[in-house]
């Protein structure tokens, strides 16, 4: 009969002549730990079949306007592990952290100060702050790429009936490096939970919440791009995000301002408020 280490060691050797040196090293590790995996929890037939039942329907719900795939990555934590691996901090950089699955490319250039609101709802909020290096020098012309939620919680990728570029923008940094944006004060929400993932999360007791957020991709050349989140100080769900993304050098405050505040920005006629973030680019490409 032929044992499980046996099996285990004889895949493992097929993958000996592989001529790419770091593709047999990924192949040899995911056999390996995928093998001790299911030798230790001594996985049964049918909960295997389940395992691939649950990735092909994965599979199935994966298109343009939904990644099921990147839901299971963020909520299993390897997005996050993955982002620790990758940026062990570059001295005093902004931290990044997940892109998830709502990042659209294509969103319109807008002007300093611009609203990304294309239809009415919410607190305004009025974002600003500076793109700086390392030494805290501007970084002139760097490009901000925002999304975020609306007060009904979705993202317009995933509300038809919001236009399509309702709450996203892109934004250049000025000469002193300073931004700014008219956005809407971010609410908590649910990552999609009628899927696998959600059955998943639902079967184990988990919630499916993430705290209030901004997303912001920032990129300029001679600087490694940054993906990371402006989160909500008074939100809840900061100590129990869905997908471990919290950073606790990513929260803010969002300062309540009046509606009769001097500072009020055009186009707003009730309360609103502000949020003031700076974001630090290390040196380096891609
Ligand atoms: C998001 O913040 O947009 C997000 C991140 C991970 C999973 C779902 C949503
Ligand atoms: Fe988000």
């Amino acid at each position: 009969m032929t044992s499980p280490d046996r099996i285990t060691a004889a895949v493992l050797a097929s993958f000996d002549g592989c001529p790419d040196a770091r593709l047999r090293e990924l192949l040899h590790g995911l056999v390996a730990h995928l093998h001790a995996f299911a030798a230790e929890t001594r996985l049964a037939e049918r909960e295997w079949q389940a395992a691939i039942r649950i990735l092909t329907e994965s599979g199935r719900l994966t298109g343009d306007e939904r990644q099921e795939f990147i839901l299971w990555s963020d909520a299993l934590g390897v997005s996050m592990l993955v982002d620790a691996l990758a940026h062990s901090g570059a001295g005093g950089a902004t931290e990044s952290t997940v892109l998830g699955p709502f990042w659209a490319a294509g969103s319109p250039r807008r002007e300093y100060g611009a609203s990304i609101a294309e239809q009415a709802g919410g607190t305004p909020a009025w974002v600003h702050g500076r793109v700086l290096d390392l030494d805290r020098r501007p970084i002139a012309g760097a490009e901000l790429d925002v999304w975020q939620n609306a007060e009904n919680r979705l993202y317009a990728v995933q509300d038809p009936d919001a236009p399509e570029a309702h709450l996203r923008g892109r934004f250049r940094a000025r000469a002193d490096g300073g931004y700014a944006f008219l956005g809407v004060r971010p609410v908590p929400y649910p990552i999609p939970d009628d899927g696998p993932v959600g059955r998943m999360l639902h079967a184990t007791g988990r919630h499916p919440w993430r705290p209030a957020h901004l997303h912001i991709k920032v990129t300029a050349p001679g600087y490694r791009t940054l993906v990371t989140h402006i989160f909500d100080a008074d939100s809840p769900y900061l100590d129990s995000d869905a997908v471990f993304a919290v950073k606790p050098s990513l929260v803010r405050r969002f300062a309540p301002r009046a509606y009769d505040d001097p500072e009020r920005p055009a186009g707003v006629s009730g309360d609103w408020c502000s949020v003031q973030n700076d974001v630090v680019l290390a040196p380096g490409e891609g």
